[in-house]
């Protein structure tokens, strides 16, 4: 068991954090209405086969979402159409555009890390984790950077929304819950298709560009699937990143000996930032649904049902992880499922491992202290899919 979990509290309803197993690696759960799927092979052959277990989830909630909220979702589409969108966004994103992108990644970490200057306590979410990456999205995606107090408020509403908002609810309650989900959702909207109007009329150098003026199956995206696109590549794109980084300071600092160890060989960052994403992955739960009766583990799942896929729990099956409750930067190999896997495994994840890898380097050769403020313990986002610290105070003397 990871002290991480038991010295903050980390999201009591996940139990298999602390150690406990659920009984069966797949089962129906009552309460949530749906089936759960929490063991490391099972998830495999759900990601493995999208053409059982479909990406189209929206459709199986008992409420009606709008659908031009998910045009140009990619991660609610199944082949062939997802792998057309994924084509063209992916261009943003191969390895050789990445890592092409580290010194920018080095010079806005060290404009924040000065910023620090002088300070006693930092608190590492507000002037580090949440500002690299977004402004590092913003400037991928061509908007202004200066804006990100508007995105954090945003996307603190929108995430707002969705905690403890019930879409498998289908009482008029459900209904409710999404209407306000949506609406929460409309600055986001309007402000991102305010930019793609522009680089309609005055083309730039830059992804929103790109997105539209790009073809999916023969034809240019419409305006509101290149907003949902560059809505979901700034949301997921730093909040996620924002959490990769707390999350890895958090189980640093709750494993002394392992932070020593860390800090002494930096050839060990990659592997502390692969182990917290294994121990408390950000996106905790996937959601799929299944086209067919279909037999996992044992346990027949009818067609047309909603399974949620407890990545956290699945990154400690001792069936395939030894030692799961270890915090181990180490630990070689780890197929954890920290950003998926499959045809939709993460498009970013190259970009937030660079940017974890960068940040947590230059901390640790700015601050020889870095540890938790017992007196402000950090605080955790609201909703039991997602887990990482929404604010992280750290005394550095
Ligand atoms: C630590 C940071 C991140 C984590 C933990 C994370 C996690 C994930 C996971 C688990 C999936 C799989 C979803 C599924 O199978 O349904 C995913 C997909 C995706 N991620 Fe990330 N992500 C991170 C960073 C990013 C960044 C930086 C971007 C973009 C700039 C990004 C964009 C996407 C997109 C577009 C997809 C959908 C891919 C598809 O459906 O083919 N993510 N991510």
């Amino acid at each position: 068991m990871t002290t991480v979990v038991d010295r903050w509290n980390v999201h009591p309803g996940h139990r298999w954090l602390r150690g406990e197993r659920p009984k069966s690696p797949v089962q129906f759960d009552e309460e949530l209405g749906m089936w759960c799927v929490y063991g490391h092979p099972e998830i495999l052959e759900v990601l493995s086969t999208p053409e059982v277990f479909t990406s189209d989830t929206a459709r199986l909630l008992p409420v009606s979402v709008d659908p031009s909220l998910i045009e140009g979702d990619m991660s609610q589409m199944d082949p062939p159409r997802h792998r057309a969108f994924r084509g063209l966004v992916s261009r943003a994103f191969t390895p050789r555009l990445i890592a092409g992108l580290e010194p920018r990644i080095a010079e806005i970490t060290d404009g924040l890390i000065a910023d620090m200057d002088g300070k006693s306590e930092i608190e590492l979410v507000a002037e580090l984790a949440y500002p690299l990456p977004v402004i590092v999205i913003a400037e991928l995606l061509g908007i202004p950077d200066s804006d990100r107090d508007l995105f954090k408020k945003w996307a603190d509403n929108i995430i707002e929304g969705f905690s403890g908002a019930s879409f498998l609810d289908d009482s008029e309650q459900g209904e409710q819950d999404l209407r306000d989900a949506t609406d929460r959702l409309q600055p986001l909207l309007e402000y991102l298709a305010g930019h793609v109007a522009d680089r309609r009329r005055n083309p730039k150098q830059d992804l929103l560009t790109h997105l539209a003026l790009a073809e999916a199956d023969g034809e240019r995206l419409t305006d509101n699937e290149v907003v949902n696109v560059a809505n979901i590549l700034l949301v997921t794109g730093h909040i996620t990143t924002t959490m990769l980084l707390g999350n890895t300071v958090l189980c640093l600092d709750a494993e002394p000996d392992e932070f020593a160890r860390v800090r002494k060989d930096r050839s060990l960052v990659p592997g502390a930032i692969e182990e917290a994403l294994r121990t408390l992955p950000p996106s905790a739960a996937l959601a799929r649904g299944t086209t067919r009766q279909v037999r996992l583990s044992g346990q027949l799942i009818p067609k047309d049902q909603l399974v949620q896929l407890w990545l956290g729990a699945a990154n400690r099956d001792p069936r395939t992880f030894e030692r799961p409750g270890v915090y181990d930067p180490t630990r070689s190999p780890n197929p954890h499922f920290g950003f998926g896997r499959g045809i939709h495994y993460c498009i970013g994840a190259a970009l937030s491992q660079l940017e974890g890898r960068v940040a947590l380097n230059k901390l640790l050769d700015r601050f020889p202290v870095l540890r938790t403020d017992p007196d402000r313990p950090p605080e955790f986002f609201p909703t039991a899919d997602m887990i990482g610290v929404n604010s992280l105070h750290l005394q550095t003397s």
